[in-house]
């Protein structure tokens, strides 16, 4: 089959991330018989030096007309400093979604056996973590009325939602539960915000449509500290914008690393790929970047494609090259790999069941400091 992808590698390590993704999608195309047309945009702070905008009205366009986006990171420590600059590149990002109506970010946590030393927490609250973040994406307070008083002297961002925004979510998370442990964890701070007293009751009167599905309830506050101590509790967590941006860092902890986790992002137009990282500037060229994130981001895209065998062997590849303890510096392993040796790798893996990660010949046994 043949499939159109729009590529957006962003800034910072994004690139390199991105190439590492391509090259799997390559062997993927190669082993299965799929040609995979790729066109490439501008997002985020590339985008701002090439051109002015953060998101170009091109880069929305091939978006829109393609099967999917393959997108990398943004981010620059340059506005980073700067809380007065009028553009950011995460305007981009944030435009990208609002653009495709991309309402429903699904971040999904899982541990890999062999990694679960990487974690500060003890091994045994780690075993059978397998956890799944919805976070609305498109409304709440990062896209509420924000400003500043005439003086400059107050500022206020609003979270605001419609019951709609809510039920569209909600119904896909619900599903998901369905397809998974049937149970589902609507985190918010409903003893405190009437925006979270919606998502509550609007949660409470979809749930009887779902009567399979345990839903509980908890507050941003304790579902933080549940998820250090007691994550395999948790099947499909729903939540807002913000809280779903920061308690999905917070899960990337149990994986141990944040290189490791992927999402895609699903809604009214194409959908959109990437690693939940950022652009780790300081990182930047260095080809010592953990591709792993976007390789499974890579693995989301194709299974939204109905592609899914092929999106197992993505999978399969990158636990096989993990169990042969091999990996980014991030990851500590025996061998340790730069990103674009660990991209080549995991291309290897995916074109060829019965190759030995070991005795590939882009490993190379170094300690992390020589990377
Ligand atoms: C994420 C990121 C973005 C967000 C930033 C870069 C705007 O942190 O995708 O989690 O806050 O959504
Ligand atoms: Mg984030």
């Amino acid at each position: 089959m043949e499939f159109n992808l729009a590529v957006l590698p962003g800034d910072g390590i994004g690139p390199e991330v991105v190439d590492q993704g391509l090259k799997v999608l390559n062997a993927v195309g190669q082993r299965y018989g799929h040609t995979f047309n790729y066109q490439f945009g501008d997002v985020g702070g590339i985008a701002i030096d090439k051109t002015g905008s953060p998101l170009p009205s091109e880069t929305i366009e091939i978006s829109i007309n393609s099967d999917a986006v393959f997108f990398g990171a943004i981010g620059d420590p340059k506005y980073d400093l700067d809380p007065k600059a009028k553009v950011r590149p995460e305007q981009g990002l944030l435009g990208i979604r609002k653009a495709l109506g991309l309402y429903c970010n699904i971040r999904p946590v899982k541990i890999f056996e062999n990694l679960s030393h990487l974690a500060p927490i003890k091994k045994d609250y780690l075993r059978d973590v397998d956890l799944v973040i919805y976070r609305e994406l498109i409304g709440g307070i990062y896209f509420g009325e924000k400003g500043r008083s005439n003086n400059g002297q107050t500022a206020f961002d609003t979270c605001t939602y419609h019951v709609s925004e809510i039920e569209r979510i909600a119904h896909l998370a619900f599903r998901q539960a369905m397809k998974r442990r049937n149970k589902m964890t609507l985190v918010d701070k409903a003893n405190v915000l009437e925006s979270s007293r919606l998502w509550r009751e609007t949660i409470q009167s979809l749930s009887s449509q779902y009567p399979d599905v345990q839903v509980d309830y908890l507050f941003v506050d304790n579902a933080a500290m549940q998820l250090i101590i007691n994550p395999s509790q948790f099947d499909v967590i729903l939540t807002e914008n913000m809280f779903g941006d920061i308690l999905s860092d917070e899960s990337s902890v149990l994986a141990g690393s944040l290189g490791l986790i992927p999402s895609a992002s699903i809604g009214e137009k194409t959908s959109l790929f990437e690693p939940i990282h950022g652009s780790y500037p300081q990182g930047a060229g260095k080809d010592i970047a953990n591709p792993i994130a976007t390789i499974l981001s890579v693995a989301m895209l194709l299974d939204h494609l109905e592609l899914n065998g092929e999106a197992r062997t993505v999978e399969k590849a990158v636990g096989r090259m993990l169990e042969a303890d091999m990996g980014t510096p991030d990851l500590h392993t025996k061998t340790i790999l730069s990103c674009s040796a660990a991209g080549d790798l995991l291309a290897a893996l995916t074109l060829d069941d019965n190759l030995k990660p070991e005795g590939y010949s882009y490993a190379r046994t170094k300690s992390s400091s020589d990377v």
